[in-house]
């Protein structure tokens, strides 16, 4: 299904998907089988012949998120991990990489802990318009990777602007999209060459799946890939398959549902640092986000997404509290789910950070950052006035600001 003949909405619910030929059954079976019948050696009986290779739920998810995602080509992997461990292994030892800094920390972890082992040197950026030239190695340097919004701290990056300078030095670019789905973000229109997402998020939706996925329009680049999904075999089952293929076909609604939620947080929030019980708000459909310009290019409708991070008074003995506090939020890692998650990033998710590398991103000890879900936005807000008075009061009981 093409993004000229159909819109978004229609897509979710319908790409990818077939009616049973069989049985007319109007959702695809659950095809568990492994491997499949071939009428002479070599020949097989349909599109399939073993299922690390391509299965029925696999290939009708990948083709669906491409549509999504205006991509010729989706290749889905175990992980997100798993996605950008594979696109990594195309690139022959010697090679060097330029990613944001401020990228997912398992990312950040395989880019520093084991990238090396076969041979990649990463390089990074906090500002990768500003680094880039000057980074690039002539002859080593093969890809920059972005992630746009940035993780937590939210800074947005220009996609046009790093794909521009990456083609001029003929460099891939590859950008996590992980933070707004395709909903409400499409790089490949802006330019970048791969979007990778941890599938787990946004596009299944349920906090039920584990499950990445690569996308991409050049020919020879998906081949490449294609080929290591499969002699890596870092793949996705049937069954994951299937479910986050019925995740996706409600992704407009949820993804709309908890970016009006979050403004309507992010909003409660900025109106607390006049209170004195919040510090700072990074959000970017807050008018006064740094990169609110580049939002409304990008951004379907300048929609802010779902994710919020802001400093909390008091301290990380604050940000503990807070989140001991919050009764409708879960206390918990992961985002992109129906249910709204609350963590402590240096704590949790970036623990395995340096701290003074992580502070120069500007993620400190009392940093708490929000996954928002598609609740009624009243009684997520209600929840967090009851945090943060919880919070407040052990700052008095401390005599801690
Ligand atoms: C932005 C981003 N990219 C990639 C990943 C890795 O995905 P997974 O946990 O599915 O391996 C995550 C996980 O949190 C993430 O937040």
């Amino acid at each position: 299904m093409s993004p000229e003949t159909t819109r978004f909405a229609t897509r979710a619910v319908h790409a990818g998907t077939q009616h049973d030929p069989n049985t007319g059954a109007v959702i695809a079976p659950i095809s568990l089988s492994t491997t499949f019948a071939q009428s002479s050696p070599a020949v097989p009986l349909g599109n399939f012949e073993y299922s690390r290779s391509s299965n029925p739920n696999r290939a009708d998810f990948e083709s669906a998120v491409a549509s999504l995602e205006g991509a010729r080509h989706g290749l889905a992997f175990a992980s997100g991990s798993a996605a950008t461990a594979t696109i990594l292994h195309a690139f022959a030892p010697g090679s060097h990489v330029i990613s944001g800094a401020d990228v997912y920390g398992g990312t950040h972890r395989y880019f520093t802990k084991v990238a090396q082992s076969h041979g990649l040197e990463v390089s990074f950026s906090t500002d990768l318009i500003r680094d880039l030239s000057s980074l690039i190695r002539p002859g080593t340097t093969k890809l920059v990777w972005l992630e746009t919004p940035s993780n937590p701290t939210l800074s947005i990056t220009s996609i046009r602007d790093v794909a521009d300078l990456a083609k001029e030095h003929g460099l891939l670019l590859v950008v996590d999209n992980t933070f707004l789905s395709p909903y409400l973000q499409t790089p490949l229109i802006h330019g970048a060459d791969i979007v990778v997402h941890s599938v787990t998020k946004y596009i299944n939706g349920h906090s039920d799946v584990v499950m990445g996925i690569a996308l991409m329009n050049d020919e020879a680049l998906f081949h490449r890939i294609q080929f290591l999904q499969n002699a890596i075999g870092a793949v996705p089952s049937a069954f994951d398959s299937w479910l986050a293929h019925r995740g996706l076909k409600t992704l407009h609604l949820r993804s709309r549902a908890s970016s009006l939620n979050a403004q309507k947080v992010a909003e409660f929030l900025q109106a607390n640092i006049e209170t004195g019980k919040v510090l700072h708000v990074n959000y970017p459909g807050l008018d006064n986000h740094p990169n609110r310009d580049v939002v409304w290019r990008q951004h379907r409708e300048g929609l802010g997404g779902g994710m919020i991070s802001f400093r909390i008074a008091g301290g990380l003995r604050a940000a503990e509290k807070f989140c001991q506090s919050i009764k409708i939020f879960a206390l918990a890692e992961s985002l992109g789910g129906v249910e709204s998650l609350a963590e402590v990033p240096a704590l949790m998710t970036h623990a395995g950070i340096d701290p003074a590398e992580r502070e120069k991103t500007g993620v400190y000890d009392d940093l708490i950052r929000l996954s928002i879900g598609i609740e009624d936005g009243n009684d997520l807000v209600a929840d967090l006035i009851q945090a943060l008075d919880q919070a407040q009061e052990l700052q008095k009981i401390n005599g801690v600001r």
